[in-house]
């Protein structure tokens, strides 16, 4: 418990509470979290407990019906302002991949870039270095439909590499993958994670994905009923 108070927060949650449907859904229930610097997080808990809800306001996709969201301790005040955070230090993994069919594996991770990068070249070297990074070289220039889950995931991961975020948020990264690929994937973000020191939050089913995290969060009904900190790896210095 005391490593977290140590290292600055890079996202803080404070009191946040989410409804839908003019408050018969409660998704977020007076949820107070601290996510520091470099941490590797699994966020875990059955299906409607409020776990995407909750990935959803840590990257201001979605906001809360009250309560508040922190970026490096400040509020970020206009949709503007989460979107070009979204461009700059956070990187975002969803369990459908999300890429676009029509580009290739390459060109899907350049498109990250348009806002940051303005030359071509640029773009293009760092699609290169990032592809290579999760083992795709080989698959470059393939559109999505020719590739496999696994191959499409990191794709994914590449992409949300692309601005070098400090945050990664991935909600159920290895959820449409066999648990061979599964292991793969959740390998490369693991590497990922300690190489590049980001913190790590992660959505997951899959107690053997959480328990290779630092800190484990359990979600019920909206409320966070465990938040453990065991002595694991994934911890980056
Ligand atoms: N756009 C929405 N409109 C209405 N209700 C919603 C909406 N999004 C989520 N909910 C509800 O909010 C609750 C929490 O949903 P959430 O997607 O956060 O759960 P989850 O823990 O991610 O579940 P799963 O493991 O199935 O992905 C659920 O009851 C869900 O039905
Ligand atoms: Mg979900």
């Amino acid at each position: 418990m005391t490593a977290r108070a140590e290292v600055p927060a890079v996202v803080d949650l404070d009191r946040v509470r989410k409804e839908y449907d003019g408050g018969r859904i409660v998704a977020l229930d007076d949820v107070t979290l601290r996510f520091g610097q470099g941490e590797s997080v699994a966020i875990i808990g059955r299906s409607g407990s409020g776990k995407s809800s909750m990935l959803n306001a840590m990257a201001g996709l979605d906001r809360p019906t009250r309560g508040r969201v922190l970026i490096d301790g400040r509020e970020p005040p206009s949709a503007a302002h989460w979107t070009r955070l979204r461009q700059s230090s956070m990187g975002l993994v969803f369990q459908s991949f999300l890429l676009l069919p029509t580009l290739t594996a390459r060109e899907n991770v350049e498109v990250a870039m348009f806002p940051r990068i303005r030359s071509v070249a640029a773009r293009r070297a760092r699609a290169d270095e990032l592809i290579a990074e999760v083992g795709l070289t080989d698959r470059a220039h393939h559109r999505p439909g020719e590739l496999s889950g696994g191959e499409r995931q990191r794709v994914a991961i590449a992409r949300s590499l692309a601005n070098d975020p400090r945050v990664l948020l991935a909600d159920e990264p290895t959820g449409n993958l066999d648990s061979r690929t599964s292991a793969h994937v959740l390998e490369l973000l693991m590497d990922l994670h300690k190489t590049r020191g980001m913190a790590l939050i992660l959505v997951t089913h899959d107690p053997a994905v959480a328990e290779r995290c630092h800190r484990q969060i359990r979600m019920v009904d909206g409320r966070v009923v465990e938040d453990r900190v065991h002595g694991g790896e994934g911890r980056a210095a």
